[in-house]
């Protein structure tokens, strides 16, 4: 069995986590013999560069034919002047939109290796295990109208649209309670129905499909109170489903609680399995090139590639162990350094977690 992949390593820190991300991939087709057929396109501002396009048609196409999708990062301020429309972060948007990846998995894990590099306190951290459930192709990212206009008195007015489908929010919500069922059992449904219609909708749909999972226990808190709890007392949540733009929002806070937003791996699935594998992380142009950027991000979506994509749990599982393995003898970069363990580079870490894979192998 062969899997055909699209590689999009994209703009600043993405490429060479991308590469780190391949040496794995490649080490499991020597030690596992899964087998990879990679095939690199060109998305985000690197795109825009060479072709004028931040999704070309061909891109979009590699997309499409491949059994799933691995990504790197987008954009840089080299391309924030551009127009909306062939900015990087369109390209990524565009992706997700025309492959309807909708339900997009962002677990928050604690590897207990980086218990002191989470900026709260270790009995706060210790042992968390979230997932949010982040609707990832509709509401204010992709709603109309939107724009600036210029009005009668010749001040400009800037708007976007938060709207949702009954449609849309039921099946953000299937995803949820399906993952919750294989976890703790409980979904806390995060929105602003105290404020806005669209949500209130929302926590309706969301009350609605509740019926249909005796075994599951929905809660419902504002967005405002989530921020809080997840850095009051992260422990609480089990599975988090919520709008795209809140899930961006609260993702990045959940990620602090692991340590750094580095280590944060996401899956973006359609409605029969096929998904795009990104890091939560963005290009981080400022150490771009740099070698410092962590790559275990994208080493954990490989994971989730291998595990969400293709059931290929004994694959993901040692991808996972690897990381384990490599946390534990102290290799760390600088985004999860600290004194007496040793600072390793992004290619540093790439061949700690290779080393690691032969070693748990080995140990099979
Ligand atoms: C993310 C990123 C993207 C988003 C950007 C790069 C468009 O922040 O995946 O969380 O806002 O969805
Ligand atoms: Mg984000």
């Amino acid at each position: 069995m062969t899997y055909k992949i699209a590689v999009f390593p994209g703009d600043g820190i993405g490429p060479e986590i991308m590469a780190e991300a391949i040496k794995v991939m490649d080490c499991l087709s020597s030690v596992l013999g899964t087998g990879f057929e990679l095939e690199t396109g060109l998305v985000g501002g690197a795109a825009f560069d060479q072709v004028g396009d931040p999704l070309p048609a061909e891109s979009l196409a590699l997309a499409r034919a491949s059994d799933a999708i691995l990504l790197g990062a987008v954009g840089g301020p080299k391309w924030e002047s551009l127009d909306y429309s062939v900015r990087p972060e369109r390209g990524l948007l565009r992706l997700r939109a025309d492959l309807d990846l909708f339900s997009n998995l962002r677990p928050a894990i604690l590897h207990p290796q980086l218990i002191d590099a989470s900026s709260l306190k270790p009995e706060i951290v210790e042992g968390l295990d979230i997932m949010i459930v982040r609707e990832l192709t509709g509401g204010i990212y992709f709603g109309k109208p939107r724009g600036v206009r210029i009005l009668d008195d010749g001040e400009r007015e800037g708007f976007n649209t938060l709207v949702y489908r009954e449609s849309e929010i039921r099946r953000i919500g299937h995803s949820a309670f399906q993952i919750a069922i294989k976890r703790n059992r409980q979904v806390c449904s995060v929105d602003k129905a105290n404020v806005l219609e669209c949500t209130e909708l929302w926590r309706d749909i969301m009350d609605q499909i509740s019926s249909e999972y005796p075994e599951v226990e929905l809660s419902h808190m504002y967005v405002d109170n989530a921020a809080m709890q997840l850095v009051r007392a992260p422990k609480q949540f089990d599975v988090i489903v919520t709008t795209n733009m809140f899930g961006d929002i609260l993702s990045d806070c959940a990620s602090m609680l692991t340590g750094s937003i580095g280590m944060l791996p996401s899956a973006s699935l359609d409605g029969n399995g096929k998904g795009m594998y990104e890091p939560i992380h963005g290009s981080a142009p400022d150490i771009a090139g740099l070698g410092r950027a962590n790559p275990l991000a994208t080493i954990l979506s490989v994971s989730m590639l291998l595990r969400y994509s293709f059931a290929e749990s004994d694959a993901a599982d040692l991808v996972d162990q690897a990381v384990q393995v490599a946390l534990e003898s102290g290799a760390r970069t600088p985004d999860i350094h600290s004194a007496g363990l040793q600072e390793v580079s992004t290619s540093g870490m790439g061949d700690a977690v290779v080393a690691a894979m032969h070693e748990v192998a080995d140990g099979l």
